[in-house]
């Protein structure tokens, strides 16, 4: 704990994940109940009004913990000194869109804040990147932070892995804490992996209580990968309050010492995987993070054919996301 408050940055600040992640930040949930923290708030010019109000109900919460609110539109300010950033701003995809039809839009966004990031946020910043497409999103901002390890750039697949377990949980009647670990490979997109094989229910494989294969291999495995959709579907916008809580879920994992027999998914630089995954990534791996606060890819995981291939699947999905997003 250190007296001083630690600056988180979010941006995107007056749109909907923000409207429920800005507050469980102050009430202290991601960095706990004794650091005092300072939010730092990015949002483009038009919607600086509307993050205004967003202050003003954060002020009036009154949180005992919240030091320090900034808000503003310049990412060279905002990110000044920041130990955390979370990059929600972008644009959501609509119904009928895959995730990386918002490449082109947003893409853009993260070559500025990586920028800047390299320049003015603490040499030891982590970056979690929840706007979409969220792991090649999380690439341009490593690629274009000079000055930062490409090993503290992360996106989020937590909220995969979330529903994985929700959906494990549901069809085998045990609760959701019981469902762990639960990998999920590759890109937060319809390509990803969603591991049932090396998952456990209360410590057993997940296939030596859920006997219903093709249940697994199909209705699962799709359930998890559209989840997003049919959210959108339903509610005629994306995902919001689950977002937020997996990227307090992800922020607490990147930052404490996963217990002994545990493992979390997120997305980071491929760059000497284990898994034979090309380098120059953001591939979602099973991850740990060690006594020191750094996440480490977890080794040894063991893959049949099945996975292999639909690892692959998805490697080949970001290596094209890449493409697009490099090419001059
Ligand atoms: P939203 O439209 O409600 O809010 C986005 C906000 O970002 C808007 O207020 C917009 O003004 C702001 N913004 C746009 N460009 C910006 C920039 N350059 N700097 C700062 N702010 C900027 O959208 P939302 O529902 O909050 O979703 C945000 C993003 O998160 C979307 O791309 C969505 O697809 C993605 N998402 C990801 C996951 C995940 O699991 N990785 C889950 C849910 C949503
Ligand atoms: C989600 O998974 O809910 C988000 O990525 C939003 C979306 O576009 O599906």
């Amino acid at each position: 704990m250190s007296e001083e408050p630690i600056r988180i940055a979010v941006t995107g600040g007056a749109g909907q994940i923000a409207y429920s992640l800005l507050f469980r930040l102050a009430s202290g949930e991601m960095l706990g109940p004794d650091q005092p923290i300072s939010l730092h708030i990015l949002e483009v010019p038009e919607a600086l009004h509307a993050l205004q109000g967003v202050k003003m109900e954060l002020d009036d919460c009154a949180f005992p913990l919240l030091k320090e609110i900034v808000i503003g539109s310049d990412p060279y300010k905002i990110f000044q000194g920041v130990r955390y950033a979370i990059l929600v701003g972008a644009r959501p995809r609509g119904p009928g869109m895959e995730r990386g039809d918002l490449l082109k839009e947003n893409g853009k966004i993260f070559i500025g804040q990586g920028k800047a990031l390299s320049e003015v946020a603490d040499r030891d910043v982590k970056v979690l990147v929840v706007g979409n497409p969220c792991n090649t999103n999380a690439l341009i901002a490593m690629s274009n932070a000079p000055h930062l390890s490409r090993k503290n750039f992360f996106a989020m697949t937590r909220l995969d892995e979330n529903r994985a377990k929700a959906q494990l949980a549901q069809k085998s009647k045990f609760h959701v804490s019981e469902i762990r670990p639960m990998i999920i490979w590759g890109n937060h997109s319809s390509t990803q992996v969603p591991d049932y094989f090396n998952a456990k229910i209360e410590g057993n494989p997940v296939t030596s209580v859920i006997h219903d294969e093709e249940w697994l291999a199909d209705t699962f495995i799709t359930n998890v990968q559209k989840r997003g959709a049919a959210i959108i579907e339903a509610r005629g916008k994306s995902s919001a309050a689950s977002a937020a809580s997996a990227a307090i879920d992800t922020m607490k994992s990147l930052i404490n010492p996963t217990p002994a027999g545990e493992l979390y998914s997120v997305a980071l630089c491929s760059d000497g995987n284990p898994y034979d995954i090309a380098e120059n990534l953001i591939y979602s791996f099973p991850c740990r993070t060690n006594e020191k606060g750094v996440p480490e890819i977890v080794k040894g995981i063991p893959l049949n054919n099945f996975l292999k291939e639909k690892m692959k699947a998805s490697e080949a999905e970001l290596i094209e996301e890449r493409e697009l997003a490099f090419k001059s």
